[in-house]
């Protein structure tokens, strides 16, 4: 396996093995665990070379608490990367690399879509998310990129991103990955407690009865029963519960059956802020 943490190096060595061969591209910020694992395994599928990103990029933390208590593996991530292959190659690059000494975002306009949800409620974030995003297309030029639909306005933005300056890339999007008991695999669940990690299974469990109640319920009443499941267990706090169009990310008005929709969810278990989502139709 080969570990770069120079982008220079990573470029000069992708260049000289690259020729008439597909690069796919899988970012990451480490912690790994089977849900990164499945990106890496399509991607491994699809392509000549496969390239992982390991970086835990400071322009997309709203919450420097959250910044510094997000997990920081590698050894471990390298090691489970080993096991699926040795010829993945990793790019675990430092902040300066990347940011050469001036830390921050660049600002973006992407018609709305990041001011939705995860925007609303995390200032800044897409900014950083797509700062980051951009740089490392620019720095892998992958002909494929993987992004998981847990972080559904993420995909969207990412592909408003490749089409609004025309990157050659296509971004390919993967279903979420669960744990047994439904909680979607996230490198936050480490921070769980076993009770809470058991508890966290009743937000893909009320995602999936909300589904059914959306076939006969307005989005509104959708709304209101979820909101209530929470309120009689005093281990969450929901942040939101938003039924919205896939292509806009708008909420939903009255249902149009040529639309397709999707329920988005944060809440917190204890301190932790756990996200979901599910196609509704
Ligand atoms: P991170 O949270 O590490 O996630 C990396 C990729 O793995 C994302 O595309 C995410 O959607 C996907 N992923 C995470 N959990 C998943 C699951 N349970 N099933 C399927 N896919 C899952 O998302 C980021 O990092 C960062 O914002 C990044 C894009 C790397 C930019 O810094």
């Amino acid at each position: 396996m080969r570990i770069f943490n120079r982008q220079s190096e990573l470029s000069t060595y992708l260049q000289s093995v690259a020729q008439h061969r597909r690069i796919g591209f899988v970012p990451t910020m480490g912690a790994l665990h089977e849900g990164h694992l499945s990106l890496l395994k399509r991607a491994m599928q699809e392509n000549d070379i496969t390239v992982i990103s390991i970086f835990v990029n400071p322009t997309q933390f709203n919450n420097p608490e959250d910044l510094k208590n997000y997990p920081r593996t590698l050894e471990r991530d390298v090691e489970k990367i080993g096991q699926l292959s040795d010829d993945i190659i990793v790019f675990a690059p430092e902040t300066d690399d990347i940011y050469q000494g001036k830390t921050v975002s660049e600002s973006f306009n992407f018609d709305g879509l990041e001011n939705q949800m995860e925007g609303k409620f995390r200032a800044g974030h897409f900014d950083g998310v797509a700062t980051i995003v951009k740089r490392l297309f620019e720095i892998v030029q992958p002909q494929n990129a993987y992004f998981g639909e847990k972080d559904f306005q993420q995909l969207q933005i990412v592909r408003r991103l490749v089409e609004k300056y025309s990157l050659p890339v296509n971004i390919i999007g993967c279903p979420v990955f669960r744990e047994d008991s439904g909680l979607a695999m996230s490198s936050r669940n480490e921070r769980l407690t076993e009770s809470e990690r058991k508890n966290a299974s009743l937000i893909f469990k009320t995602l999936n009865a909300a589904k059914k109640r959306f076939g006969k319920q307005s989005a509104k009443q959708v709304a209101k029963w979820v909101e209530s499941v929470f309120g009689k267990h005093p281990e969450f706090k929901l942040e939101y519960f938003q039924i919205a169009d896939e292509a806009t990310l708008e909420p939903i008005v009255r249902k149009n059956k040529k639309k397709r929709y999707r329920a988005f969810i944060a809440v917190f278990v204890g301190k932790i802020r756990l996200i979901d989502t599910i196609a509704l139709n």
